[in-house]
């Protein structure tokens, strides 16, 4: 669950990811893990000893709760930031002292890892900022052991809805989605994870949804995703809507308050994540639409 904020990338930005890397948006994302933690990662316990990859780690968010889940596995962390990289390098550190991650930074589509080195893969935010998510998943695959698994997290922001009902604020959403798609990603992939995993050549296919309900019996929900997670994600594309003349000053700000009353005394707020889980296939390495092997630009942070 992410903003699109074009025109904000820093200078690591290597692969044309379109969302900034600033402090705000370190801490959106720190604040969206630690409340979404038991809700998202219910179910995710990796053996100890087992090779864990989380692809696209950001600042650490869901690596901090990964290690709280499996504390015996040996994970892995690459993204292709590396700024983030050290943020989520600091975040272990303070959250989990002495926690042993190999941290990587790489492109996704180009990893430096051998065939079937991990026994589990973990996606989480990622594939709905990338043009192509089929062959980014299969080209995953290759790093993949046969039987392996692979967990997928993705939001779909079309599930929001809330009370009192707002039209600006529906609007804003759409403006949201309508500014990701044009950046190449996809706000509503949470409903296609299913098809996407299947294209990719993936097994044992499952998809759940992990719904986010709050009303007012949950100020701590109320807070921590209603005002700091979707009303903040939805109002940092503000500059943009307004560049490129989806909305007007007036409209956007009746749109944040309509999310801001959902967020008050009477209102609910809903939203669906997706969480996705698979198998590779017997033969999974060859199989895979492997990428070209590491690239010089890749380096063990
Ligand atoms: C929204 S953040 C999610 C971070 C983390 N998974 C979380 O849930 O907090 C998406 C991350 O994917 C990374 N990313 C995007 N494209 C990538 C690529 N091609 N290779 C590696 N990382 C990539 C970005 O740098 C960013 O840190």
């Amino acid at each position: 669950m992410e903003t699109t904020t074009t025109g904000r990338r820093s200078p690591d930005d290597a692969v044309g990811y379109v969302h900034g890397y600033t402090d705000l948006e370190a801490r959106r994302l720190d604040d969206q893990a630690g409340v979404l933690a038991g809700l998202l990662h219910g179910g995710t316990r990796y053996p100890a000893g087992s090779r864990v990859l989380e692809v696209g780690c950001g600042v650490g968010a869901q690596t901090v709760q990964l290690i709280g889940g499996s504390p015996g596995a040996e994970l892995t962390a690459v993204d292709v930031s590396a700024g983030s990289l050290a943020r989520a390098r600091a975040a272990v550190a303070a959250a989990h002292p002495g926690a042993a991650v190999t941290w990587v930074r790489a492109d996704l589509h180009d990893l430096p890892f051998a065939d079937a080195e991990f026994d589990h893969l973990f996606v989480c935010f990622v594939l709905e900022h990338l043009a192509d998510p089929v062959a980014a998943l299969a080209g995953l695959r290759r790093v993949l052991r046969p039987g392996g698994t692979l967990t997928v997290i993705e939001g779909d922001h079309a599930s929001a809805f809330f009370h009192p009902d707002s039209a600006p604020a529906r609007a804003a959403i759409g403006h949201l989605i309508a500014l990701q798609a044009a950046a190449g990603g996809d706000g509503l992939i949470g409903r296609r994870l299913h098809p996407l995993l299947d294209a990719a050549g993936y097994e044992r296919v499952t998809v759940e949804p992990r719904t986010m309900y709050v009303d007012g019996s949950r100020p701590d929900l109320v807070q921590g995703f209603v005002r700091d997670t979707f009303t903040a994600m939805v109002g940092s594309v503000r500059e943009d809507a307004l560049a490129a003349g989806l909305t007007t000053p007036d409209e956007w700000e009746r749109g944040i308050d309509g999310l801001r009353r959902a967020a008050g005394p009477g209102g609910t707020f809903h939203y669906a994540f997706f969480k996705a889980t698979a198998v590779a296939p017997a033969g999974g390495a060859a199989a895979g639409q492997a990428p070209p092997r590491a690239s010089g630009s890749t380096s063990r942070a």
